[in-house]
């Protein structure tokens, strides 16, 4: 079932354009968002909702974490991302106007399960995007909108990630549109952004070979960083929580802004630090903020892995090396820079010896609180 492949990970990993262009397949028309899944919600009551919380664990969460960026800019709905464990046990505020919306590959993960069941007895609808059909936390849900990322078999999640970001980002678009936030010309902009994401995302994991190189010379690392902002925050994250779930290695992830509140004391030469850089047309001008951070931590002898856009040359002077990117609107950006980390992760792991697709202590899903 590999087929060619040396894991199921690397298979899934090549299969990360197919599975966000299976999941967008009959979901836009015209520019237009057309998500039947939703009609149990009701467009009424979405119009009212006056607040999202995400839950979910793991990767899944940071698909969550990824999606507030956009769903919060589109439909102007404030977003809370919550693990599904720590949402459960407290006394969230929830009413009729919340929409719980959850995040599962498996669509089993016990710590979830529990969590939709207490939103929907706290009184919130319940959303779930789920890549598993007849699973249980759909069964649970008020409404799924499956995502079509296939059978992932390798434990650490990737294919489906990249599939979930698609997926939330849809219902941000028509969170935006049945509330009227955005236009028909900027959906319409975002949806062409969304289409066109499986050709990129196959572009930079053709480009991320490199990565193959640099993992080898990587095998004894103690410790790896990865610095992001904004929404290179979440991938930031993930790189991190990849690292450590396959190749056993310390790995943080940080919001680069936080550099000089605390995790600057961590750079000592010969740190690896990875840094998702934001795209020099960001509007938001994070861009040169980024690259300050960049200068700071080499001033101090770290050893920095940019991921960037392509043809962005202030990174070059000061990353050793660069993973290029192809141009994507900036809340695109991040769903093409992860596919290198987990490359990364993956050939780290191999370098070092280990079994890539089972990594130690770990289950595919959860299925015990
Ligand atoms: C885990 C898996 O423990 O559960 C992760 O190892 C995954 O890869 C997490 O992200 C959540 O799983 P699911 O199935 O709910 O998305």
């Amino acid at each position: 079932e590999k087929g060619g492949w040396s894991s199921f990970m690397a298979k899934e990993i090549s299969e990360e354009p197919e599975a966000v262009a299976n999941t967008l397949i009959g979901r836009t028309a015209d520019g237009a968002v057309h998500l039947e899944e939703l009609a149990p919600l009701g467009d009424e009551v979405l119009a009212g909702i006056d607040r999202i919380v995400v839950i979910a664990c793991g990767t899944a969460a940071y698909a969550g974490m990824l999606a507030k960026y956009a769903v919060e800019s589109w439909s102007r709905i404030p977003v809370d991302v919550e693990l599904s464990h720590e949402f459960r046990y407290r006394s969230p505020v929830i009413t009729e106007r919340t929409l719980v919306i959850s995040i599962s590959q498996s669509g089993e993960t016990m710590d979830t399960l529990m969590a939709v069941k207490f939103a929907r007895e706290s009184g919130a609808k319940v959303l779930s995007v789920c890549n598993t059909q007849g699973s249980s936390i759909p069964r649970e849900s008020d409404a799924v909108l499956y995502t079509h990322a296939g059978p992932e078999v390798a434990v650490a999640s990737t294919k489906a990630f990249v599939a979930q970001v698609a997926a939330l980002y849809l219902v941000g678009l028509h969170l935006a549109t049945v509330r009227g936030t955005l236009d028909a010309k900027a959906i319409a902009r975002n949806v062409r952004q969304l289409h066109d994401i499986p050709e990129k995302l196959a572009k930079t994991i053709e480009s991320a070979n490199r990565l193959r190189e640099l993992a080898h010379w990587m095998a004894d690392t103690q410790s790896v960083l990865f610095l992001g902002r904004n929404v290179g925050y979440p991938i930031a994250m993930e790189g991190a929580l990849k690292l450590k779930e396959l190749a056993y290695i310390h790995a943080e992830g940080f919001a680069a802004g936080e550099l000089k509140h605390g995790p600057i004391a961590l750079i000592e030469p010969g740190q690896v630090v990875f840094v998702i850089v934001p795209s020099p047309r960001d509007k938001l001008s994070l861009h040169p903020k980024v690259v300050s951070n960049i200068q700071e931590i080499r001033a101090r002898g770290a050893r920095v892995i940019a991921i960037a856009e392509q043809g962005d040359a202030a990174v070059h002077p000061y990353a050793d090396e660069v993973i290029p990117i192809p141009l994507a609107a900036p809340l695109f950006e991040p769903i093409l820079a992860v596919a290198p980390l987990h490359i990364f992760a993956m050939e780290l792991a191999a370098a070092k010896g280990l079994d890539v697709d089972q990594p130690r202590n770990l289950a595919k899903s959860v299925t015990v609180e």
